[in-house]
């Protein structure tokens, strides 16, 4: 097994090594909850961002300082770094490695940019490794990582024996998260119920994967048809921001208009959730606007944010799995699978 460096993209991870993410992700919540580690001292991890975010952005930073290392966040990196004196992702990343951090953690605009970072490290300073927190519409493997977590904490048996139906439900086209989720569910022989508008479907070449490994799926447009025999569910927001004309729909109020039918057609109602499994699970990446109407959260089968106190929540999941991550690439001594 190759050993991993650089977090680029889904394709990377494996059942057995995802296995040993999560094993290090539960032991950390178990045993070091809330507590200070010192792998990552005197360490210096750049978390550079180009594009919004709440939970990726405060996971790592906290992961970071639960490790004992040190963020140096760049939040808005597109206006808040020389970047909007048009320089070049290249420079910006080979100046991170002058100025001598030990990591980047990533969240760019633009599809393939981590894998641009990741190469100009290779080249210019082989010892860095880049965490790719979300290129575009492209990936966002840490996403996905922390969404199997949940899935396999809930219904590990399943599915680990491919017993498991999930419902990805949204913008198949544009999520990077519902992208790398897909890939990794590939590997997991999961039957997969892919809800969206017609003509909005996964990118062409994880449909070609799909096919390859013979996973049985449905393209739906119909929430409702599959619902009882689905044991997950993922929900996702439109990404209007993916769509061209966005600042001006959204001065114009179309963008709430298309948001708020997107949510009548492919987020929950009283009606969809009184067809799900009992012990369905229900995820969301965040942020939600609209898709799940806040009464849902008081359902037991919602786990995108923690019911009550110390109630299952994915974005705690988010926490733990990234510490597990950042342990990983940074202990000394690796394992013979390249952890
Ligand atoms: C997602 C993202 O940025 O892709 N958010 C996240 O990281 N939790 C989902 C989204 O923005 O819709």
């Amino acid at each position: 097994m190759a050993k991993i460096k650089h977090i680029i993209s889904a394709d990377q991870f494996d059942p057995l090594v995802l296995e040993k993410i999560f094993e290090e992700a539960e032991k950390i919540r178990k045993t070091e909850e809330g507590s200070l580690d010192t792998l990552l001292e005197n360490k210096s991890i750049a978390l550079l961002f180009w594009e919004p975010s709440t939970r990726t952005f405060l996971s790592f930073y906290n992961a970071i300082l639960k490790l004992g290392g040190l963020p140096i966040p760049i939040l808005n990196a597109g206006k808040f770094s020389s970047a909007i004196k048009g320089e070049s992702l290249k420079d910006t990343i080979r100046s991170a490695a002058d100025l001598k951090v030990d990591g980047i953690i990533m969240r760019h605009n633009q599809e393939g940019s981590a894998k641009i970072a990741s190469d100009t490290m290779d080249r210019y300073a082989p010892k860095i490794p880049v965490i790719n927190a979300g290129d575009g519409k492209g990936e966002h493997p840490t996403q996905m990582l922390l969404d199997i977590y949940t899935i396999w904490r809930a219904k590990k048996e399943e599915l680990k024996e491919g017993k498991l139906t999930g419902a990805l439900v949204g913008d198949l086209q544009d999520s990077r998260v519902l992208h790398s989720d897909v890939k990794a569910l590939i590997k997991y022989k999961t039957r997969l119920i892919l809800i969206s508008e017609k003509g909005n479907n996964l990118p062409k070449e994880i449909l070609e994967e799909m096919e390859r490994k013979k996973i049985d799926y449905i393209k739906t447009d119909d929430i409702k048809k599959f619902a009882p025999g689905i044991d997950f569910w993922i929900f996702t927001r439109l990404q209007t921001e993916r769509r061209g004309a966005y600042l001006m729909e959204r001065k114009e109020g179309i963008h709430t208009q298309l948001q708020r039918k997107f949510n009548q057609r492919f987020g929950i109602t009283e009606s969809l959730i009184s067809k799900m499994k009992n012990d369905a699970i229900i995820l969301h990446p965040l942020p939600r606007v609209g898709e799940i109407p806040e009464w849902v959260d008081k359902d037991e089968r919602a786990i995108y944010l923690a019911r009550k106190e110390n109630a299952e929540s994915q974005v705690t999941n988010g926490l733990y799995l990234r510490m597990a991550l950042l342990k990983m690439i940074f202990r000394k001594t690796k394992t013979q699978a390249g952890w």
